[in-house]
């Protein structure tokens, strides 16, 4: 009694590990979240190609609010659903975007299953995970060698960013291009330098994609809406070293 959360990388479908591939095509019920009833779960999206024609597909909604007291319900009833098919002896996987360790909801349903389905084994394939498809795409290291790194979610408080950039030499802004403005603003109050160097990208590795932003701290400043969706992630290094 087996479930398998699998990491599905950033939006490339090449850039799955092989047995991710593997455990998709073998799979014969697989569970991906979705923010709402109705809206494609861009995980499934991402490995279609790699899903047998047999197998049952469903979206387990997660809704994206920040009070976590509402959403025990949908964490209890979505990993009730998954234990149900494992223990109906079917191989299920879960996708998920990126890498399962990361701002994931695979943490919700492993913490849910631990409580109250503790019969059911999981095994974790780890994924390519967006901080890395970044680093790539606008060709640049997160850190070298004595540097420090915080990753951070814009969209909560940013007294914590501005404390986590005064502490480290790289700052990854996750969690909603609709912060990144403001984000800007609070990088030079803590110390980042006109130079240090920005990096924005949104549906990284999705076709088609590109950097949308590669500068310096003074070229951002002022400008309105440097990413406007919530799939955007930002890398700001103080220390540019061109
Ligand atoms: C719920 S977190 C999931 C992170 C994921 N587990 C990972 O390893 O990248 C969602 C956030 O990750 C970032 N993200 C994930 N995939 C992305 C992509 N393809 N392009 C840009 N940002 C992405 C964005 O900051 C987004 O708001």
């Amino acid at each position: 009694m087996k479930l398998y959360c699998v990491g599905c990388g950033p939006g490339d479908p090449e850039l799955l590990t092989v047995k991710a591939v593997n455990l998709i095509k073998s799979a014969e019920v697989i569970f991906a979240p979705t923010a709402r009833e109705g809206k494609p779960s861009i995980a499934l999206s991402v490995v279609e190609r790699y899903i047998d024609k047999s197998a049952k597909t469903t979206s387990l909604v997660f809704p994206m609010v920040k009070d976590k007291e509402s959403l025990k319900d949908y964490w209890k009833r979505n990993a009730g659903e998954i234990a149900d098919a494992v223990r109906a002896g079917k191989m299920v996987v879960y996708l998920t975007v990126g890498d399962p360790a990361l701002y994931s909801t695979w943490i919700y349903i492993q913490r849910e299953l631990g409580h109250s389905h503790p019969d059911i084994e999981v095994e974790i394939v780890p994924g390519v995970t967006s901080l890395f498809a970044i680093a790539n795409k606008a060709r640049i290291s997160l850190a070298e060698a004595d540097e420090t790194v915080a990753i951070v979610p814009a969209c909560y408080d940013l007294e914590r960013v501005k404390k986590a950039a005064s502490a480290c030499d790289t700052v990854i802004l996750l969690k909603d291009g609709r912060y990144f403005d403001s984000v800007i603003d609070i990088l030079g109050q803590a110390g980042f330098p006109d130079d240090a160097s920005i990096s924005i990208a949104q549906d990284i590795s999705v076709p088609e994609s590109e950097i949308l932003e590669q500068s310096t701290l003074a070229e951002q400043r002022g400008k309105k809406g440097p990413a406007e969706k919530y799939f955007a992630i930002m890398v700001a290094k103080k220390h540019a070293r061109r």
